[in-house]
């Protein structure tokens, strides 16, 4: 068990790559881990790794963009204490550091993102597969906009089949093609610590300014109209036939992403908790088979 110590919240912690001084995070350190392994990959280390648990919960959030998979992972962040990794917030990240300083698969994948189209899988998963140590991490994980397409999730499958670790569960977060649209053209997010805003459902208490770090509010390059229809159409063709192959695997939880985020979350956690409890007993039970 590693030791964790209190130290008041919130702690403003810069995480930042060898070259730039770039991601700044508020963070809750006895709930998790500042994500710097994630965000920078092998060069990264988190200072405050999540606390470590007996049964961690391993969850992979899917939806179509801005239905609020990000919103939700951070709710269940802050309850359940696991990690958020966000396979976005990497390629974010990566572009906000200067262009010398990012690799040519990188900037082929950010001009994929700009115009809202899915980068490749061989890149997607060379960034995940360098960062397997999160997904082993006994805080846990929320996997946020990873696995997308049939292929990352069967390499996902072999990877976690590889290291001994299974997936708590699968939720799938679901809302009419209109809400959608309305939450992703209103989004503004904190260039400093990435708080994620809406100016009408969430609006910060002054208008383009964060509330909690006082950063410049900004709208992201891929929240214009012509990004929106290209992420939604690959949703719908690459996403969505995730859907058949979690709920064959009895993973699958799915939830209206309808109402606030607070209704949302307090619908999802009764759903996944069910799966917890039932892995938990699975674990106690090839403990006691072991021992025999
Ligand atoms: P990524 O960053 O993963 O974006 P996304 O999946 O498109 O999802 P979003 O972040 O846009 O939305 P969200 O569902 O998290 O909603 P949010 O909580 O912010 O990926 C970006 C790009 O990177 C991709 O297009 C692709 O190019 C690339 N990429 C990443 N991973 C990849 C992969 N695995 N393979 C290939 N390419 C990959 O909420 C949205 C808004 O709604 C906010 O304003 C929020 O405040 C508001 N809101 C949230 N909940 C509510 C509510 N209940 N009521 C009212 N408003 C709400």
């Amino acid at each position: 068990m590693k030791l964790v110590f209190a130290i008041p919240f919130p702690v403003i912690s810069i995480t930042a790559s060898p070259t730039a001084l770039a991601y700044i995070q508020i963070m809750d350190p006895s709930k998790n881990g500042n994500r710097a392994a994630w965000l920078q990959g092998p060069a990264g280390h988190c200072e405050v790794p999540p606390t470590d648990k007996v049964t961690p919960w391993r969850l992979i959030l899917l939806g179509a963009p801005g239905v609020g998979k990000g919103t939700q992972a951070d709710l269940l962040r802050a309850r359940l204490g696991a990690c958020h990794l966000s396979t976005g917030d990497v390629f974010r990240a990566a572009g906000s550091r200067p262009e010398c300083d990012q690799s040519p698969a990188m900037r082929e994948a950010l001009q994929f993102m700009r115009r809202g189209e899915l980068v490749p899988d061989s890149t997607v998963w060379e960034l995940v597969r360098e960062r397997r140590a999160c997904l082993r991490c006994r805080g846990g994980f929320i996997l946020d906009g990873f696995p997308r397409t049939l292929g990352q999730a069967l390499s996902l499958e072999q990877l976690m089949k590889g290291e001994e670790l299974s997936l708590t569960a699968v939720v799938s977060y679901e809302l009419p093609a209109e809400e959608i649209v309305a939450r992703l053209a209103g989004r503004r997010t904190c260039e400093k610590c990435k708080a994620v805003y809406h100016i009408v459902q969430r609006p910060p208490q002054m208008a383009g300014q964060c509330d909690h770090c006082g950063g410049k509010l900004f709208q992201r390059e891929d929240d214009r109209p012509e990004s929106i229809k290209v992420r939604l159409e690959a949703y719908e063709q690459s996403t969505k036939p995730l859907l058949e192959f979690y709920k064959k695997s009895g993973l699958l939880c799915q939830i209206a992403a309808t109402g606030t985020p607070e209704q949302i979350l307090a619908r999802t956690v009764p759903e996944i908790e069910h799966h917890h409890l039932h892995q938990a007993a699975e674990q106690l039970w090839t403990a006691a088979e072991n021992r025999r």
